[in-house]
């Protein structure tokens, strides 16, 4: 189709071929404008000169008579002089020979809110025009845009949520735990007193019943700080508190803790050969406790008659591992696979060992975490488990010169 028969068609098809075309005469008067134009720029009607509404910013050159004949067939971009500001691009074409012109023009499009703030739809282009497809493309770009944007939001307002009830919960947690010892240890306490018949002899079995009080109690007690240390560490107010110690000394002292339960099982436990001038820059207490918490693991899940081997162990290059080896019950691949897991236990209604809160191996992971070390667990069912508390090298301050290694 020429630009001459554009004058012939019928208006609306024209309007639809050529959303954005403008006629004018040879004067530059505004003979016609296409429908979307109008919209856009309602400054833009028949009698109007094209200069007066717009100016051309390239090139750079006054819209008159004398200069249009050099800039037909060129690429203009073209700026409304009045708001709504209106920035398109085109050419002007001759279109009969009595001097009229055609301006065929298209909005100039950044991105997708602009076609949005000019209000216009895939429904105002021309099907052939490319800023079309580039409509509908921008279009479902800001589409997922938002949708990504709102889904951010949302996932950041879930976050925080989450993170102020896991605060609130660590906090009651705390407070909790904290309230909860201090009446718990009077019982304990008290328990002890009447037990050593210090105001008068008892009824031996009531001295029986109070040897039940002071364990419940004292189960109590363990639970508590478990989860008062849980709490601490979940709310980050876990303060190390770091001092040096031999590592013997502690893993020996955590073997006679044990001993009571040990005996009851019949169970051999052995520390292989150490140095005992192993000293390393840690929280005591907190080694304590994972030595405590793999020793209790060991012994709860033996067999009677079984055997546990500890090993502490100065790796030369990386770390100091203290492991602990037994002979027992093993871990089943589906309960290994989330042991570290708060409150994670296995199965163990065949081998009755005892109970358990399963907390203990998450406590020893976070505590060796704090220090920089981790947990390592290796396990055989049916046949034992060995589970190793390794502590970076940087933790060590003194050791004794190779040879000098002894026996406890
Ligand atoms: N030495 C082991 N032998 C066999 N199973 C073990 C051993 N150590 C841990 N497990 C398994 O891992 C689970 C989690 O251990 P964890 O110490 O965290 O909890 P728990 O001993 O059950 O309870 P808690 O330590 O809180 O009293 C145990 O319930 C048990 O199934
Ligand atoms: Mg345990």
């Amino acid at each position: 189709m020429s630009n001459g028969d554009i004058l012939a068609l019928d208006a609306a098809v024209a309007d639809r071929l050529f959303p954005f075309h403008v006629v004018l005469a040879s004067d530059l008067r505004v003979l016609r404008v296409a429908p979307v134009i109008k919209r856009l720029l309602p400054a833009l009607v028949p009698g109007q000169y094209l200069e007066h509404v717009f100016e051309a910013i390239r090139p750079l050159t006054p819209l008159t008579p004398e200069t249009i004949g050099q800039l037909t067939n060129t690429l203009l971009i073209l700026k409304s002089r009045q708001p709504p500001a209106l920035v398109v691009k085109g050419q002007i074409a001759p279109l009969a020979a009595d001097g009229r012109m055609l301006l065929l023009v298209s909005p100039r499009i950044a991105d997708a809110d602009e076609m949005l703030r000019l209000g216009l739809t895939a429904a105002d282009f021309a099907l052939h025009d490319p800023a079309s497809e580039m409509l509908v493309v921008l279009q479902a770009m800001r589409a997922s845009l938002m949708d990504a944007e709102l889904l951010a939001k949302r996932l950041r307002q879930t976050r925080d949520e989450a993170l102020q009830a896991s605060k609130a919960k660590s906090q009651f947690l705390a407070n909790m735990s904290h309230e909860l010892r201090t009446p718990l240890n009077a019982i304990i306490g008290f328990t002890e007193m009447m037990a050593a018949q210090m105001h008068g002899p008892l009824p031996a079995k009531y001295i029986d019943y109070l040897g039940d009080v002071k364990l419940s109690g004292q189960h109590l007690l363990d639970l508590i700080n478990d989860l008062l240390d849980l709490a601490r560490i979940e709310a980050d107010r876990f303060e190390l508190r770091p001092s040096q110690f031999a590592v013997g000394a502690l893993v020996e002292e955590c073997v006679r803790t044990v001993t009571p339960q040990t005996r009851k099982k019949g169970l051999t436990v052995e520390i292989a050969s150490f140095d005992p001038s192993l000293t390393i820059d840690a929280d005591e207490r907190a080694v304590r406790q994972i030595v405590l918490n793999l020793l209790s693991n060991a012994v709860k899940f033996s067999r009677q008659a079984g055997r546990i081997d500890i090993g502490i162990v100065r790796d030369p290059t990386s770390h100091v591992r203290i492991s602990v080896a037994d002979n027992g019950e093993g871990i089943d691949p589906a309960t290994m696979r989330s042991i570290f897991e708060p409150f994670r236990r296995g199965d163990h209604r065949v081998s009755d060992a005892g109970g358990g809160t399963g907390l203990g191996l998450h406590i020893a992971k976070r505590l060796a975490g704090l220090h920089g070390g981790t947990i390592s667990i290796k396990s055989r069912p049916g046949e034992g488990t060995t589970v190793a508390l390794l502590l970076p090298a940087v933790r060590v301050v003194a050791v004794s010169a190779p040879g000098r290694q002894k026996a406890p």
